[in-house]
């Protein structure tokens, strides 16, 4: 594993800080960013335990975003019409966004957040408030076996691998279908969105990291479909490699075939995406600058784990920002790790209050730019850092 970026110290990007906990110390760890040539494969090189990452007090709730809901509810139909499953399994069903749309018999859901399996366990959705591992899927497979493994956004965040395939593998049935979801590393690169980088993203997978993983459990790829969820993600589907009747689909080579010709083979696409990633931190820092010599008063917009990286590697504080608007019940009146900026419960953006709003759920841009409209039109501003910093 060779690094490539150096993210400075971070804090913990879903550890919301309590009023009464702003003084104390916060725990830091050193983001580095590498990669592995043999495997073709992006991570993070510290890592923290999951412990202390996916525990009871777990801010994100799938169910709080419509357009996961969407996602979650369109993918649900394809799955029912193409595979009729009569056991699908979800690891990492978080508040159970993507099992509700399952009848209760059909569906198991897999979640070590307590929190949230208790939401999914409370509307009798058979949830084991576990992590995920051999002796979990040994334990499910005594139900029986699963036609198809959904998992949206978990596995790039789970260190081992092998223990993850190797559970999997217990799991699906004979002709099963495994479906991976996560953020792709190609549009992370081309977008220069290094805040995919915290903590919990252990991994950023692209589609030719994925092929040489799950090759090892006679596993492959037999489709891909390119999403706008989350910046950018791919969704895989997978199957053994002996399943004769599934065909591997175009899609495939042509995702790889843009993977490479981008160059994500080679050490040097990753040396210049640091370049351009430094660049961009002080491009952010100048705008800032600017904009506080003027006296502007900026509020930022979605306190995502993704912000935490860009504020605390670019030593944004609340001496710049003056608070985050957010929609998610839990981060409200808690301060953003790290920078210790407040967070307020979201109000429609009004011009005669703010001057620039700096966009942290960039991801969400679209709904965002729409819902503000009125506040876009009386001259509100946006800054954003996606894919270069600039006020929009
Ligand atoms: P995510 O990027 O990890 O999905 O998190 C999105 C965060 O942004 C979440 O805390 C909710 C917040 N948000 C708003 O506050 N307002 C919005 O309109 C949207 C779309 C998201």
């Amino acid at each position: 594993m060779k690094r490539f970026l150096d993210l400075g110290l971070q804090p913990l990007a879903n550890s919301y800080i309590k009023k009464n906990n702003i003084k104390l110390k916060e725990k830091k760890f050193r983001l580095s960013v590498g990669f592995d040539k043999k495997k073709y494969l992006v991570s993070i090189l510290k890592t923290v335990s999951k412990e202390m990452m996916f525990n009871k007090n777990y801010p994100y709730k799938s169910s709080e975003s419509k357009t996961m809901q969407n996602s979650f509810k369109n993918l649900a139909i394809k799955i029912k019409k193409k595979y009729k499953p009569n056991l699908i399994v979800e690891i990492g069903s978080n508040d159970g966004a993507f099992i509700y749309n399952f009848k209760r018999k059909n569906v198991i859901g897999v979640e070590p957040c307590k929190n949230l399996a208790k939401k999914t366990i409370k509307k009798h959705y058979k949830t084991y408030p576990e992590y995920w591992d051999t002796n979990l899927s040994k334990k499910i497979s005594k139900i029986g076996k699963a036609d198809v493994i959904y998992s949206a956004n978990t596995l790039s965040h789970i260190e081992n691998l092998d223990e993850v395939f190797k559970a999997i593998n217990i799991l699906l049935s004979k002709n099963g279908i495994l479906i991976i979801e996560d953020p792709s590393l190609l549009q992370c690169i081309k977008n220069n969105a290094y805040d995919q980088f915290y903590c919990e993203h252990i991994y950023l997978f692209s589609s030719i990291s994925l092929k040489k993983i799950i090759s090892k459990y006679n596993f492959e790829i037999f489709d891909i479909e390119n999403l706008e969820t989350h910046g950018g993600s791919n969704r895989y589907f997978i199957k053994r490699k002996n399943c004769k009747n599934l065909k591997i689909k175009n899609s495939v080579k042509k995702e790889i075939k843009k993977e490479i010709q981008y160059g994500l083979k080679n050490f040097s696409t990753y040396k210049k995406f640091s370049n351009r990633v430094i660049l961009s931190k002080k491009k952010l820092q100048k705008i800032f600058n600017k904009l506080k010599i003027k006296k502007k008063k900026i509020i930022g917009y979605g306190a995502t784990a993704k912000s935490c990286t860009i504020l605390n590697y670019c030593k944004i504080d609340n001496k710049f920002i003056d608070y985050f608007y957010d929609t998610t019940s839990y981060k409200i009146n808690k301060y953003l790790p790290g920078s210790k900026i407040l967070i307020k419960k979201y109000k429609k953006l009004n011009i005669n209050n703010v001057d620039f709003v700096y966009l942290g759920a960039w991801n969400f841009k679209k709904e965002i730019f729409n819902k503000e409209k009125n506040f876009i039109k009386k001259g509100g501003k946006f800054i954003t850092h996606i894919p270069t910093p600039r006020i929009i």
